[in-house]
């Protein structure tokens, strides 16, 4: 039993079944592994699912880490609930994807998949449930489990439960575009929990416009009392008769810790790395940009703005590389894998267009190789990042901290990061290729001292909230005061 407990899709390890049988364990890094380090794990319980056919042998075999439970969820209802509402419904909704050929088709077959991502939701909540001391915090991770906090709250009333959203929030109108009784299902789910967390203002307002419920199934009204932060949802469900109850709305933009980074950053391993790219981009400058191919990061349009730069502003020809990396992404779905597609045919016809014997404007990656990516960093004289929306986007704030020469921003005004690193970034309308363009070309030509002066500032405020503060900021707010 725990008084601690976390959950989110992917958990902390996982591991790769080899042809003999053995079990290999990989570690992940990421914000929650070093927020949750700060918690005994002989307290605390992860709950993640078995993502791949090596950690659903690990829990058959009862093979695991301390303080790590995996759900061996049925394959089926995992590839509906992750592949079919998660990554195709609810991540298209958050990030505002739909256009004309993919508007989203709400029919018998969407209804299924919505009942494997309730049962889905539903495992977790009942492992939690059947994990958590009496009074125990409980910090639910991002859309996967959106349901999770009121499914949670039914079991087990006396829990403290937070859920923290890592995308953006859908706009009220992109929400209503759900069916009403799967709007307000989602909203519930979420309504479940104590407080409802997200990176930025920006998505917590969207959440609260949204958060109106005015039906058979209860009512829920925001509250935004003037003058000061404190924003809530009040409602009366799982609240005793005449009682209300409220989930609050708070806000924990998380942060690089640049220790960590600079570790991993500056090993040997890096270094080669750096020394192969070093050699291949000559003495020119470098435009860096790190994604995984995934629509909203917007890849395509960067490309199409390297490209008009080397167009109207051709001194820049044979002058610089662009080092694109781009980890594949969600490659069982159709609209993902024709996405990784395009970027490698873009960055190829731009290379046929423009290379020389001697040079090739766009170097780019198509794989997951962080090593590279932290090489590429180091490397950097500007960093493109473009997203149409994005909760957070940690590459923005990483750069920065491992530049070694200073490095120019070009960062989306729809980017999380935003609120935090505009007045230092050159900011821009992720739509607008031209001024994209046109922003490579400022960034190109910033001024050294001015580079490394808005470096250093956007580096501090990368770290203002690294994430053990991040996650202990959440759980002492959970908990109140001691
Ligand atoms: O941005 C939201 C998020 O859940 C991140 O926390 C994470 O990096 C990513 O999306 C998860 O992607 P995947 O589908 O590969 O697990």
């Amino acid at each position: 039993m725990a008084s601690v407990l976390v959950a989110s899709n992917r958990g902390p390890v996982s591991y790769a079944l080899g042809g003999d049988g053995s079990l290999d364990a990989r570690r992940g890094g990421g914000g929650l592994v070093s927020g949750l380090s700060a918690v005994s794990s002989q307290d605390s319980v992860w709950v993640c699912a078995a993502l791949g056919e090596g950690d659903r042998e690990a829990v058959r075999r009862g093979v695991g880490e301390p303080g790590v439970r995996m759900l061996d969820i049925d394959p089926d209802v995992y590839a509906d609930a992750y592949n079919g509402i998660a990554n195709s419904v609810l991540w298209f909704l958050h990030h505002h994807l739909y256009d004309i050929p993919r508007e989203p088709v709400y029919d018998a077959e969407f209804r299924r998949r919505w009942e494997s991502y309730r049962a889905y939701n539903r495992a977790f909540a009942e492992a939690l449930a059947g994990a958590a001391d009496e009074g125990a915090a409980v910090l639910v991770q991002d859309y996967h489990l959106a349901l999770v906090p009121g499914q949670l709250r039914e079991l087990r009333p006396d829990l403290r439960i937070a859920h923290f959203t890592h995308t953006p929030w859908a706009s009220p109108a992109y929400l209503r575009m759900l069916p009403d009784d799967i709007r307000e299902e989602l909203l519930w789910g979420m309504l479940g929990a104590d407080e409802v967390g997200f990176h930025t203002w920006a998505w917590a307002s969207a959440f609260m416009s949204g958060a109106h419920i005015d039906s058979a199934t209860g009512v829920a009204e925001p509250s935004f009392p003037a003058g000061d932060r404190r924003r809530t949802v009040n409602h009366r469900r799982w609240a005793g008769p005449g009682a209300n109850r409220t989930t609050e709305v708070k806000v924990y933009p998380l942060g690089v810790d640049a220790e960590e980074l600079r570790a991993l950053a500056y090993r040997p391993a890096v270094d080669e790395r750096l020394a192969e790219l070093r050699a291949e981009a000559g003495d020119r400058k470098t435009i860096v940009r790190v994604d995984r191919t995934e629509l909203s990061k917007n890849i395509l349009r960067g490309l199409l703005a390297y490209r008009e730069l080397l167009t109207t502003r051709p001194e820049w020809r044979g002058r610089v590389v662009h080092l694109a990396s781009a980890y594949p992404s969600r490659q069982d779905l159709e609209v993902y894998r024709s996405y990784t597609a395009s970027v490698a045919a873009l960055a190829e016809e731009i290379n046929a267009e423009f290379g020389t014997e001697d040079w090739t404007p766009v170097l780019v990656s198509v794989k997951d190789d962080f090593t590279r990516s932290l090489a590429a960093y180091r490397l950097a004289d500007v960093a493109l990042v473009n997203p149409v929306r994005d909760g957070m986007n940690l590459v923005a704030k990483e750069i920065p901290v491992v530049s070694e020469q200073g490095c120019a921003l070009v960062l989306s005004r729809e980017a999380g990061a935003y609120e935090e690193l505009r007045e230092d970034a050159l900011t821009v309308n992720p739509f607008d290729v031209s001024e994209t363009a046109e922003a490579l070309h400022t960034a190109l030509t910033m001024p050294h001292p001015e580079r490394t002066d808005r470096t250093k500032r956007l580096a501090t405020a990368s770290t203002a909230l690294p994430p053990q503060r991040w996650f202990l900021n959440q759980l002492e707010s959970l908990r109140g005061p001691a």
